[in-house]
């Protein structure tokens, strides 16, 4: 049985809708700090299990039967290298065969420009240590992540304008995302293995302008700005100043080419090329006079 955690969030729920996909509902348990968010996969056979990565008993219950962990990241970051201390060690308590964590692809993960990225490395750190049989998911920055950064629709009317520079991003659809990870673990057993979960090219943000403009038949432009600006801006289209502040940190992780690593992974894991930078962004974004 492969216990899931994160379940009741974006990529856990692409994890399990793949998982649920290719194996039997009961052989998949989910981890879940509040079970009512996981009601409907109750419903459909999934088991599961209240929990909470701070609290090691629940861990240590929640792995009962388990033979597959694939751990997803902790959104606390705060606190998040101990939480995952403790699935670590509530895995390795329950001798379980494989454990998954979802990492992020940067080109230099001992030295990101944005501190939060850190916990990465050292989890990773603490997986190897651990002894586990382990696979890393080095997860690209979501594309998913666009309609936020850029100022949501806005964008169509104000053009790109953010400080990323010349820099380029290898994005992922979390729904791909998830839709791999699960692949891989369902994979056999044995071997560890770090995956570079990203696309086959990295896309400037020129290219996501050019994009934008196929989609909704409008030019959008791009026009890199300074730090400043970019907060001043991004307050001005609504999003709240904190959340501007920690996007300046992936901007520059993007300037400083820390976000452009591509990878034929996904591919392999997916069996098909992941979507196309235009395919994803039409997912994602509605063009003015068609919602
Ligand atoms: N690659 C990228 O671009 C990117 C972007 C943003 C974040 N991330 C990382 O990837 C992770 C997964 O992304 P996502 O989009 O699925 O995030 P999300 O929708 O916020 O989901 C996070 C999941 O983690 C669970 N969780 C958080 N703290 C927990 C705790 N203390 N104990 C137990 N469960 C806990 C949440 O439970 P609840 O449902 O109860 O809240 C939720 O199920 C994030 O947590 C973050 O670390 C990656």
């Amino acid at each position: 049985m492969i216990l899931v955690t994160g379940a009741t969030g974006q990529l856990g729920t692409a994890v399990v809708r793949q998982l649920l996909a290719r194996t039997s509902a009961a052989q998949i348990a989910v981890l879940a700090r509040d079970p009512g968010r996981a009601a409907g996969l109750e419903q459909q056979g999934v088991s599961v299990r209240p929990g909470e990565y701070a609290d090691p008993g629940s861990l240590a219950r929640a792995m009962k039967g388990v033979d597959r962990v694939l751990l997803i990241a902790s959104s606390e970051f705060q606190q998040r290298v101990q939480q995952h201390q403790n699935v670590i060690d509530a895995a390795r308590a329950a001798g379980v065969e494989l454990f998954g964590f979802t990492s992020r692809s940067l080109r230099d993960m001992a030295a990101p420009g944005n501190p939060a990225m850190r916990d990465y490395a050292e989890t990773e750190a603490r997986i190897g240590a651990s002894g586990l049989p382990a696979v890393i998911f080095r997860n690209a920055l979501y594309l998913d992540t666009l309609p936020v950064s850029l100022g949501g629709p806005a964008v169509f009317s104000t053009g790109i304008r953010v400080p990323a520079g010349p820099g380029a991003v290898a994005y992922a659809l979390r729904r791909e995302l998830g839709e791999a990870t699960a692949n891989a673990m369902l994979g056999p057993p044995g071997g560890d293995r770090t995956y570079v979960l990203a696309a086959p090219r990295a896309s400037t943000f020129d290219d996501v302008a050019r994009a934008l403009s196929e989609i909704s038949g409008s030019p959008v432009a791009y026009t890199p700005v300074s730090d400043g600006d970019f907060v001043v801006h991004a307050i001005g289209q609504g999003i709240p100043e904190p959340m501007a502040r920690y996007l300046v940190g992936f901007f520059a992780d993007v300037r400083d080419h820390q976000l452009d690593e591509t990878s034929t992974d996904l591919q392999e894991l997916l069996g098909r090329a992941p979507a196309s930078l235009k395919d994803g962004l039409a997912e994602l974004f509605t063009p003015p006079g068609r919602g």
